[in-house]
């Protein structure tokens, strides 16, 4: 499993387009280890960080989307808070359970569709905002 960056992935901000690099990088870390390691351990790790790098990425688009007073910022949040929400849901449940294989394999999937599909839907939108109102 990987995820791959590809330029129709590209919003054609900066400083989003490099976060969002980055995260697919630490996806690609996850997954290198659920697929090659299968070490707990090394999976929770790895998660943690997924999940800290991911907070990170959304405040500082949600710190662009307020000084950029962006229409849809609130539709945006939501979709933040969802894949947040989910991804905890995930961690959480890999924690209590120790079942590496099932969860992670799971999560794989889901992580890469819900970064893809966010980013298609939302980032580019809000790319462009930030564009016409720079
Ligand atoms: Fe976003």
């Amino acid at each position: 499993m990987k995820a791959t960056w590809c330029d129709s992935l590209a919003s054609g901000n900066e400083t989003i387009d490099s976060q969002h690099k980055e995260l697919f990088e630490h996806m690609n870390a996850f997954f290198d280890n659920i697929t090659h390691t299968h070490n707990h351990e090394t999976t929770v790790r790895t998660l943690n960080f997924l999940v800290k790098y991911v907070r990170y990425h959304f405040g500082t688009e949600e710190e662009l989307m307020r000084e950029s007073e962006y229409p849809h910022f609130k539709e945006h949040l939501n979709a933040h808070r969802i894949i947040v929400d989910k991804l905890m849901e995930c961690y959480k449940d890999l924690i209590r359970s120790g079942n590496t294989e099932v969860i992670t394999e799971e999560l794989g999937v889901l992580l890469q569709k819900w970064f893809v599909e966010h980013i298609m839907d939302n980032d580019i939108k809000l790319a462009e905002h930030l564009k016409n109102n720079a």
